[in-house]
């Protein structure tokens, strides 16, 4: 680990501390509005100057001009698989072992599904603070399979594991705490019991230090919207390790998996890649964006970005500390990803008071707050400014107000 930052004790710490970061550089690729401190990286990431340009191509030259022509012309075809080459540095994986597609709950569904060959036994297991899409998904596949369904309680999924030897999603970071689970230790629980882990790594990715290869996994699928920046609704990638592709059988066989969609064939063979986990044609738009935005992490220190993300964190934790508030995430960083949740019976007017001073955070029902912390556009100054103003907001009680109490669709 690199112990490249310190969280400041000062304003003016922060503000030095900025100044020597080597990441800074990072935060010129975001076309971000100024003024505006964005906590929700870890929700919906902002946009860069490269998914603009390259969903502006996509869209106005390849789509508008190349026309059909652009999936040969401009190599759509294969752009889920090499954006896919382009993660897989972030979490661990050779090139081949990622592909781009569909949602992380479609590809939840079919890794767990296509798992149950690998295991020892046919039960699926979640835990119950698992985010709900994972319980959603687990439970009905395993209501349509006809096979035993475990929502273990916190922190016993890997016990239910090496119980039964079944197929247990399990989340690398907690959504709602920021939990970090060792990865390599949980697959070594799953080697001694014949069980299998399909992985969610949806909060981990671009923000931890993950890898999938050194720890032995074998499954996973995470979001691209969030620390990645792909953009509302980027396709989710999905990992599976090499020598177990050709084994595994997606549920949903569809014609861009097969291994000649263009031979049109009524009988379906599945592609010896990882493509066979595809099912239909692939969101160029979304890609194209996706694809841009990755750039923004070609040439950085994954090392450097943990470290940035911790310190960050240790800055939220500690003045948290200092205010009183019930702190929901770890204090030691290294059992932390990149965000701190807060829990307050007032949260939701809380981060609607922030929101009025331009400090967007989140709110997850019924009563946390959440500050993600992206290292890649956030500075020690912007994180210390928001601290601030949430101690102003909490000693003046000035989030007691009937329009923070409303609530929109989306919160
Ligand atoms: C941990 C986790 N898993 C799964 C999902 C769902 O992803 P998708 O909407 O791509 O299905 C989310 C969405 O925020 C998430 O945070």
């Amino acid at each position: 680990m690199v112990m490249a930052y310190h969280p400041p004790k000062s304003r003016d710490e922060a503000v030095a501390t900025d100044r020597h970061d080597i990441l800074a550089h990072a935060r010129e690729a975001f076309d971000m509005e100024g003024g505006l401190v964005y906590l929700v990286g870890h929700s919906l990431g902002p946009a860069t100057h490269n998914a603009l340009d390259a969903l502006h191509q996509a869209a106005h030259y390849d789509w508008r001009r190349g026309l059909v022509r652009s999936w040969n012309t401009a190599d759509w075809f294969t752009l889920a698989k090499r954006t896919g080459g382009q993660l897989a540095r972030l979490v661990g994986a050779k090139p081949a072992e990622i592909m781009i597609a569909d949602s992380v709950s479609a590809n939840l569904y079919k890794l767990a599904s296509a798992a149950g060959s690998l295991a020892a036994s046919s039960d699926l297991i979640v835990e119950e603070d698992e985010f709900p899409t994972d319980q959603y998904v687990i439970e009905a596949l395993a209501g349509m399979s006809g096979v035993t369904f475990h929502r273990a309680a916190p922190g016993e999924g890997l016990g239910k594991l090496a119980e039964t030897g079944g197929v247990l999603v399990h989340s690398l970071i907690n959504y709602r705490t920021g939990a970090l689970r060792d990865m390599a230790a949980a697959e070594k629980i799953a080697a001694d019991c014949g069980g299998v882990i399909v992985w969610d790594l949806s909060h981990a990715t671009g923000v931890v230090d993950v890898s999938l290869s050194k720890a032995g996994a074998r499954l996973a699928a995470g979001c691209t919207y969030k620390y990645l920046n792909g953009g509302p609704g980027a396709p989710s990638f999905l990992y599976v390790r090499k020598d177990l592709t050709g084994k595994l059988e997606s549920p949903l066989p569809g014609w861009m998996g097969h291994a000649r969609p263009f031979a049109f064939e009524a009988t379906y063979t599945p592609a010896e890649d990882i493509t066979r986990f595809a099912n239909g044609t692939p969101p160029i738009l979304s890609l194209a964006a996706l694809s841009g935005a990755l750039e923004a992490f070609e040439a950085l220190d994954i090392s450097l970005v943990v470290a940035k993300a911790q310190a960050l964190g240790d800055l939220v934790t500690r003045r948290a500390g200092e205010l009183g508030l019930d702190i929901r995430s770890p204090l030691d960083a290294s059992k932390r990803g990149g965000h701190v949740s807060f829990a307050h019976p007032n949260a939701h007017e809380i981060v609607r008071a922030l929101a009025a001073r331009n400090i967007l955070a989140d709110f997850r029902a019924p009563d946390t707050i959440r500050f993600g912390l992206s290292p890649l556009f956030l500075r020690f100054i912007d994180v210390w400014d928001a601290m601030d103003a949430l101690a102003d907001i909490l000693e003046t009680k000035s989030w007691d107000k009937d329009e923070y109490r409303k609530r929109a669709a989306v919160t």
